[in-house]
């Protein structure tokens, strides 16, 4: 009995952790998305509700919706006049691939 309360909490306290770890993640990825990514942010060139972005120089991504794999590949390799942001930190590549994903799918 206590063996299993104990589990729960654990439990409790483990998804907690994540959900809170998840948000600030997401967050973080927003600002970046916004106004903090290198060299160029994101909201210059890209349409994104959520974020107020009104960029038109790149596709609009509530429209093309792109899923993890296409916003890693493209950030990384760049693309046309998309530049490469393969100099980024990996973390805060992947906060800006965890937020649009969030808001776009
Ligand atoms: C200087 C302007 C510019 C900036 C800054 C920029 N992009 Fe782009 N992006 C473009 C253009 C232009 C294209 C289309 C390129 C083409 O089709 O040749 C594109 C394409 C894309 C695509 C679609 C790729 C595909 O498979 O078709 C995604 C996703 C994307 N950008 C995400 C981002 C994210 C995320 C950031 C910020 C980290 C960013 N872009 C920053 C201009 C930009």
């Amino acid at each position: 009995m206590i063996k299993h309360t104990l589990i729960t909490l654990a439990l409790t306290l483990f998804s907690s952790a994540t959900l809170a770890t998840d948000t600030a993640q997401i967050e973080h990825g927003k600002t970046l998305f916004s106004s903090g990514a290198q060299p160029i942010a994101c909201a210059v060139c890209h349409t994104l509700q959520d974020a107020g972005a009104t960029g038109e120089i790149g596709p609009n991504l509530n429209e093309i919706k792109p899923d993890a794999d296409r916003l890693r590949k493209t950030m990384i390799e760049g693309m046309g006049v998309m530049p490469s942001f393969a100099a980024m930190d990996e973390a805060d590549r992947e906060a800006i691939i965890s937020y649009v994903t969030h808001v776009t799918q």
